[in-house]
């Protein structure tokens, strides 16, 4: 039995999917776009993202609804990136969090687009829902910085580009810190920005998120091989069949395994340079490397 309730951890999710959803639904736009925009958005998901920008913003003292426009925002770029990344062009997927994906459902000239939208309102949200010009300013630098990383790293994923001289391990790490790394570090630093943490605090957060971003995608490279595709909700065994870079494929299953304990003690360690018991964090980090789906 796991010692944490992820119910309980992920409570926040519910007002996150409302606020997303009523910002769609104020916003002007083509009834078949605002619809592609929601199911990629609305379906599914376990919501790590925005969880993560709740519970740092939590854990240095602040509070939920300060949180909320950047746990929205980092939310629209990582739905973005699952669309796109399940183009024909890209991983070409046909199942993502139990249903269609969203060129199935729809067409590949919707997808596109709606992924493009939901890049860019997510940065239109900001800047209307964070009254603070210049934290308005700060969060918009992180997240575009982090979007930018992202699509490098999927460049790195799918048309390698490396830098000379780096070994297979290194050029993973690359990926890996990259198309996943980038979104969830984003999170944890916004949510720590919005709960005005100090510069120490900041500190232990952003080493916190490097190790669960890392971590993260190694356990998603390990499920690929160990879930099936109704376990996971996405088609299992597709990293294997287009010759991805992966943690197993490159040290096998049990070294896999052990550097998620790796990761996961790192994390931890850095939660108690946080100096305050956040449980919440912890849990939230068990449960990411312990995950089934
Ligand atoms: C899937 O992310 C893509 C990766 C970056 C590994 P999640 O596992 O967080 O997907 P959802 O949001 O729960 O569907
Ligand atoms: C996804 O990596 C990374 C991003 C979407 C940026 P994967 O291609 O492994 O994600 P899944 O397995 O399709 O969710
Ligand atoms: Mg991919
Ligand atoms: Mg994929
Ligand atoms: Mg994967």
């Amino acid at each position: 039995m796991p010692k944490f309730d992820i119910d309980q951890l992920t409570e926040p999710a519910g007002a996150i999917e409302a606020y997303l959803s009523d910002y769609f639904d104020q916003r002007d736009l083509p009834a078949n776009l605002r619809d592609a925009a929601k199911y990629a958005l609305l379906g599914g998901g376990k919501r790590m993202r925005p969880i993560l920008v709740v519970r740092c913003c939590e854990a240095v003292g602040g509070k939920i609804d300060t949180a909320l426009p950047a746990a929205a925002a980092i939310e629209l770029i990582h739905c973005f990136s699952l669309v796109h990344d399940d183009l024909p062009a890209m991983d070409d997927d046909d199942l993502r969090r139990g249903r269609p994906t969203l060129h199935i459902a729809t067409n590949e000239a919707m997808a596109i687009l709606a992924g493009d939208l939901m890049n860019t309102m997510a940065f239109e949200l900001i800047t209307d829902k964070v009254e603070n010009p210049k934290l308005a300013c700060e969060l918009v630098r992180e997240l575009a910085i982090a979007t930018n990383d992202m699509i490098a790293g999927q460049v790195y994923d799918t048309i390698p580009c490396f830098p000379e001289g780096l070994s297979d391990l290194q050029e993973l790490q690359l990926i890996h810190h990259n198309k996943t790394g980038a979104l969830l570090r984003c999170a944890c630093r916004m949510g720590a920005i919005v709960g005005e943490a100090d510069e120490s605090q900041l500190t232990a957060i952003t080493d916190y998120a490097a190790a669960i971003g890392l971590m993260f995608q190694v356990v998603d490279d390990l499920l690929d091989i160990t879930q099936t595709t109704e376990q996971l909700g996405k088609t299992a065994g597709k990293d294997l069949v287009q010759g991805k870079l992966t943690y197993p494929s490159l040290i096998g299953i049990d070294a896999t395994k052990q550097q998620i304990v790796e990761l996961q003690q790192q994390a931890h360690e850095a939660l108690d340079k946080l100096k305050v018991p956040d449980n919440a964090l912890r849990d939230l980090c068990d449960f990411m490397a312990t995950r089934s789906n």
